[in-house]
């Protein structure tokens, strides 16, 4: 009893503990819906679960500031668009406030009028049917009463970077054995499918990368931010999201780590590497490279450069 008292006495700094819950990798979603008056909202959000498969339910939570609550309590449905990988604009769109976040999105309108949007993996036209209060959030939930499945790959959403769904190294090893299962023809073609053969080499070259980059201390948000301040492709804070694939607060609260370190300063509205920034980003691009010439040892550089053009020209970079 004692011992869970002291607990409760602990002060939580709310940075810290939403950093902390950023390890849970979750998948994106937009909440949507309108009022009887023709008001349309849409949030941004990764906190939706599944709460029951009969009766079906879902919920998700939204924080007391957001100026889109009153049309989702008045509302009498919502949908839940979960997002596919290549709508990390849209995330980034519906995260922020004060737009107008439907200009130029494409959507028709399901159960209850609920704005559906176009090209997401699934989504779940919702009745509302209760909004419970949590701390400074309202917990909203929702009876499924439609969906769809259109099964595209999930924006995934991970320390506060937007990542993408790859099978984990041990599929890939089951996927071998499966493959010599099923017969040379098959392996053959499977071995020599561009699609198949990019997707494992990256997974490989990150299984051994990514720890050597974890080892700095550094979340993947802030490599990210270190990295490309460091190569001068962003001129202002606007591309920022856009070539660091996060959504601008996480950009912010990077920097702000950053900022509390002595790597950057914010000026003239923009983010600069201090000295000891750009010497931070420099060790990154060590790394970054070291495994770079590790891999490529076997191969000779004309070798190496016909890659690397090639990759440029799949990636659509200069
Ligand atoms: C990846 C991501 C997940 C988010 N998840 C939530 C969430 O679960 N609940 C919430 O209230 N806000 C969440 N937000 C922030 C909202 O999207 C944002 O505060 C909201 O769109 C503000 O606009 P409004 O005031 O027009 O409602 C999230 C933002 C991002 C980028």
């Amino acid at each position: 009893m004692n011992s869970l008292k002291s607990m409760d006495e602990i002060t939580i700094d709310p940075m810290r503990f939403r950093r902390a819950l950023g390890n849970f990798a979750t998948g994106v979603t937009i909440m949507t819906a309108q009022n009887d008056q023709g008001e349309k909202v849409g949030v941004t959000a990764n906190s939706f679960n599944s709460v029951s498969l009969d009766p079906a339910l879902i919920l998700w939570s939204i924080d007391k500031n957001s100026s889109s609550f009153p049309v989702f309590e008045q509302a009498s449905h919502f949908a839940v668009n979960i997002l596919s990988g290549s709508q990390i604009e849209l995330s980034n769109k519906f995260s922020r406030r004060n737009i107008d976040k439907y200009e130029g999105t494409s959507y028709q309108t399901g159960a209850g009028q609920a704005p559906i949007l176009d090209h997401c993996s699934a989504v779940f036209e919702c009745e509302r049917h209760q909004i419970i209060e949590g701390g400074d959030h309202w917990i909203i939930i929702g009876k499924v009463v439609r969906f769809r499945d259109e099964g595209r790959s999930p924006l995934v959403y991970h320390q506060g970077a937007y990542s993408g769904v790859i099978p984990h190294p041990l599929l890939q090893l089951k996927e071998t054995v499966e493959a010599e299962d099923i017969g040379e023809m098959h392996q053959g073609h499977l071995y020599s499918n561009v699609c198949y053969l990019m997707s494992r080499a990256f997974k490989f070259y990150q299984t051994d990368y990514i720890p050597k980059q974890l080892v700095t201390g550094f979340r993947t948000s802030e490599a990210r931010l270190l990295l490309v301040l460091g190569s001068g492709t962003a001129s202002n804070k606007a591309d920022l999201p856009r070539d660091i694939a996060m959504p601008m607060r996480e950009v912010e609260q990077a920097a702000s780590i950053l900022q509390k370190d002595g790597l950057l300063i914010e000026s003239d509205g923009f983010f600069k590497l201090t000295e000891k920034g750009k010497k931070t980003a420099h060790y990154l691009f060590d790394i970054a490279d070291s495994h770079q010439n590790e891999v490529f040892e076997k191969y000779s550089d004309e070798q190496k450069d016909i890659f690397i053009t090639m990759l440029r020209d799949f990636a659509g970079v200069a």
